[in-house]
């Protein structure tokens, strides 16, 4: 049986001219200030900076959670209005639905889109092989670790096939072992699934490890983002001389050594 198609585009993202200011106590705190990117169909970026620097909030609004003050997002050159099902967002936390199995938490976005009960265990049971979870299908989400509970998470999001990928610190909560072996399978499923994909992280090894670029937004208000290349082999060992080369360079630009 051939899988549902629901995205049929490319999933390049435009970002044009876009700029975001919040008022805090009266006062103006701009956030973003005129930021222009294209995101390529499939391409990774990662999105990093100091903590309020804007991270989630230029998530937010590529995920239409948010809107800007000025400027537009597109998408295959179509300007966004508010959330769209080409895109899925993955926040820090799950947000699994307790009362239902894995393989029906996955399910669960393509029923609300019409798809047969049947049909949508064979897509979800495709999606749980991928994120490695098989024998965990009727286990519920009490019975699972922190780890598994996202890998569910990332599961669902892709069970629908969308064409863009959210990430906001996806990884943030799992401890150390966890999180490393999840960044590993992150890069393989998205070796397999061809999504463009924005990712938000802290961890700038973790950026380096995923990203085809990484966007640094400016720690001071006025500071000029920095988009770099990683031009580094996949799949990525962190232990190569090119790979600890980029680590030391990012973190001399955060001015941490
Ligand atoms: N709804 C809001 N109203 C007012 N200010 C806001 C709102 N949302 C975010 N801000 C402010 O915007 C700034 C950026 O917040 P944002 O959540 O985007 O930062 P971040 O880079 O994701 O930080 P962190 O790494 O801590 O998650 C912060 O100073 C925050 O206080
Ligand atoms: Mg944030």
């Amino acid at each position: 049986m051939a899988l549902p198609q629901f995205n049929t585009g490319l999933g390049e993202v435009t970002i044009r001219h876009l700029s975001k200011t919040f008022t805090l106590n009266g006062q103006p705190l701009p956030i973003l200030k005129d930021l222009n990117l294209t995101i390529r169909s499939g391409e990774s970026l990662a999105i990093v900076g100091a903590s309020g620097s804007g991270k989630t909030t230029l998530l937010r609004i590529l995920a239409g959670l948010e809107e800007a003050d000025s400027g537009d997002v597109l998408i295959d050159g179509r300007r966004i209005r508010g959330v769209g099902t080409e895109r899925a967002v993955i926040f820090q936390e799950p947000r699994l639905l307790p009362w239902l199995t894995v393989i029906d938490n996955i399910g669960f976005g393509l029923e609300t889109r019409g798809v047969s009960r049947e049909e949508s265990h064979l897509v979800s049971q495709r999606y749980v092989d991928l994120v490695g979870l098989k024998g965990f299908e009727t286990a519920y989400p009490r019975q699972l670790s922190g780890g598994m509970a996202q890998r569910v998470g990332i599961a669902r999001a892709l069970a629908v096939q969308p064409e863009i990928l959210l990430l906001d610190e996806p990884l943030g909560a799992l401890d150390a072992m966890t999180k490393i072996s999840m960044q590993q399978e992150l890069a393989r499923i998205w070796k397999e699934e061809d999504v463009t994909t924005v990712l938000v992280t802290h961890d700038l090894e973790e950026a380096i490890f995923l990203a085809d670029r990484i966007l640094i937004l400016p720690r001071e208000k006025g500071g000029e983002p920095l988009l770099i290349n990683i031009d580094l082999p996949r799949p990525r060992d962190r232990s190569a001389s090119g790979f600890v080369r980029q680590r030391e360079e990012l973190l001399g630009l955060f001015g941490l050594h």
